[in-house]
């Protein structure tokens, strides 16, 4: 990311410990309407962006509040228009990969082939042997995410928000984190590859949908043509605003789980799942950073509360990215995956927490975590797949410091004897996880409880 183009890049760094101090206090409880302040000045810059090819002029400060954000995402025409974009394998070069191409809602918006997610988890780019060096998260939720930003907690700096394992899709630019992330798949020479913005733009003016496109950018964006339009940001923006209404729309951000049900009271959960419930919240500390309740607001819980962690996880042995040409990976199977911090290293104003945040990544939402189109489909888990189920990850947060290390062990058998060093061995999480003192039946109830985060649950009749 270029910080150049950053609108809300801020000047100083006093200027965000005076902003953080503003809302000291209980941080995870009071975490949105803090959003919702920091979030004001990122929508009246994308408001002023967006209003470079508007032909109307009058009314500017009604539309300001009319075109914020929420009643953007929540439009349902750009919602219509961003999941023909979703779904559109014509959107790479070559051809034949869409955003759902890594991104199946059968498998809860994340990786859905079995094979893949069983080995590396990383999944191929439109062009042969490219590969990026990460699992896809779930695109589900992820519009939730605020615009990437740093609070002070307990006199230390905390970074929370954005969208990516690192964070690195801000939404400085278009408002909303998802936003901004939409845009970069085309573009990445290991994903879609489309060469530029321009033939992305161009791609989509001559898809079989691009009357929605013109009708959106008339009735939203009052441009008469958008293909007239020569604000290349203007045309190009529209296209991740929609992209990030669909992943907002209720297709997507469903919120019909059992447990939603459950909170609504609608339906009862099994006692395995009450216990691994109660687990979730207590023993197990999960809720510290996947927070399970009713948001302020009245949303639904999210399951992440968008912070950045180093769980320690071991790096993914099979993971593509390590053989990947000199080109994309220049330091082979020595890489390891700076997380946050390699993001930080490249904002002059946060460069120097950088080596403070190695290996952090962000708390990934748990809604559809056991999503999948069959039973014995595998799905992998963290930010480069090494787990293969919920079972082991569990037992890894409950015995991470219990169990030696692999080099420890004549026989290391990873999960039964002992765990593998982690990828990066700095800034590892030693207070809320590693040994937690689940009993066997404690841990299975805890993957009993996140069995019911999966959206599309049937209400029993009666
Ligand atoms: C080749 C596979 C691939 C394709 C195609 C792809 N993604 Fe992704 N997606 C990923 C990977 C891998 C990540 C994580 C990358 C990272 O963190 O650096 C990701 C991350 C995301 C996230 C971040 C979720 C979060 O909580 O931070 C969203 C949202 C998303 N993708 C949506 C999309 C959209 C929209 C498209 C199409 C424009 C798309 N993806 C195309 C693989 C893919
Ligand atoms: C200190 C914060 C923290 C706590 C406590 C925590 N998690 Fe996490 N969780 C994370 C982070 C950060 C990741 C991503 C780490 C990575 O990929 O390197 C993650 C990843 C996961 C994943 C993988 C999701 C995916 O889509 O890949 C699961 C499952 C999970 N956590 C479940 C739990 C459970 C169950 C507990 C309680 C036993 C728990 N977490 C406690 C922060 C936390």
């Amino acid at each position: 990311m270029n910080p150049e183009n950053n609108a809300i890049v801020k000047s100083s760094r006093k200027g965000e410990y005076e902003q953080a101090e503003l809302f000291q206090g209980s941080y995870r409880a009071h975490r949105l309407m803090r959003y919702l302040v920091f979030l004001l000045p990122v929508i009246l810059v994308s408001v002023l962006v967006f209003t470079a090819c508007r032909e109307r002029e009058e009314d500017e400060d009604e539309d300001l509040i009319e075109f914020g954000m929420g009643h953007l995402l929540d439009n349902a025409e750009l919602q219509a228009f961003g999941e023909k974009l979703f779904f559109d394998s014509n959107l790479s070069t070559p051809s034949g990969q869409a955003c759902a191409t890594c991104h199946g809602p059968e498998a809860g918006w994340s990786g859905p082939d079995s094979e893949i997610n069983a080995k590396g988890a990383v999944y191929e780019g439109a062009v042969k042997g490219r590969f990026s060096d990460r699992k896809p998260p779930s695109a589900a939720y992820a519009t939730y995410s605020p615009v990437f930003n740093a609070m002070l907690e307990e006199g230390e700096l905390l970074f929370v928000g954005g969208n990516f394992w690192d964070g690195r899709a801000t939404g400085y630019l278009l408002g909303n984190a998802a936003a901004d992330q939409a845009q970069q798949p085309f573009l990445n020479p290991v994903e879609q590859n489309i060469s530029d913005e321009k033939e992305v733009v161009k791609k989509v003016l001559q898809s079989d949908y691009s009357d929605l496109y013109h009708k959106i950018a008339a009735d939203i964006w009052n441009i008469d043509d958008i293909s007239a339009c020569e604000d290349l940001n203007m045309q190009f923006g529209i296209i991740g605003l929609a992209l990030a209404a669909f992943e907002h729309s209720d297709k997507v951000n469903a919120f019909t789980s059992k447990y939603d049900y459950y909170l609504r009271g609608k339906v009862r959960l099994t006692p395995q799942e009450e216990k691994g419930m109660d687990l979730f919240r207590n023993k197990g500390l999960c809720a510290e950073c996947h927070p399970m309740d009713v948001l302020e607001d009245g949303t639904p819980p999210l399951f992440t509360d968008f912070t950045y962690d180093n769980l320690g996880m071991p790096a993914n042995p099979d993971n593509p990215w390590y053989t990947m040409d000199k080109s994309f990976n220049s330091e082979g199977s020595e890489y390891r995956d700076p997380g946050l911090g390699g993001f930080l290293k490249q904002l002059p104003h946060y460069a120097m927490f950088a080596e403070e945040s190695l290996g952090m990544h962000r708390v990934p939402t748990l809604r559809n975590v056991d999503k999948r189109p069959s039973p014995h489909f595998v799905k992998s888990y963290g930010h480069n797949g090494y787990f293969k189920s919920l079972e082991e990850i569990v037992h890894f947060y409950n015995t991470r410091d219990v169990l030696p290390l692999a080099g420890e062990v004549d026989d290391p058998r990873p999960g039964i004897n002992c765990w593998p060093e982690p990828e990066i061995a700095q800034n590892i999480n030693l207070d809320e996880l590693g040994d937690l003192e689940l009993t066997d039946e404690e841990e299975d109830a805890i993957v009993a409880f996140m069995k019911t985060l999966s959206d599309g649950y049937e209400l029993p009749d009666n």
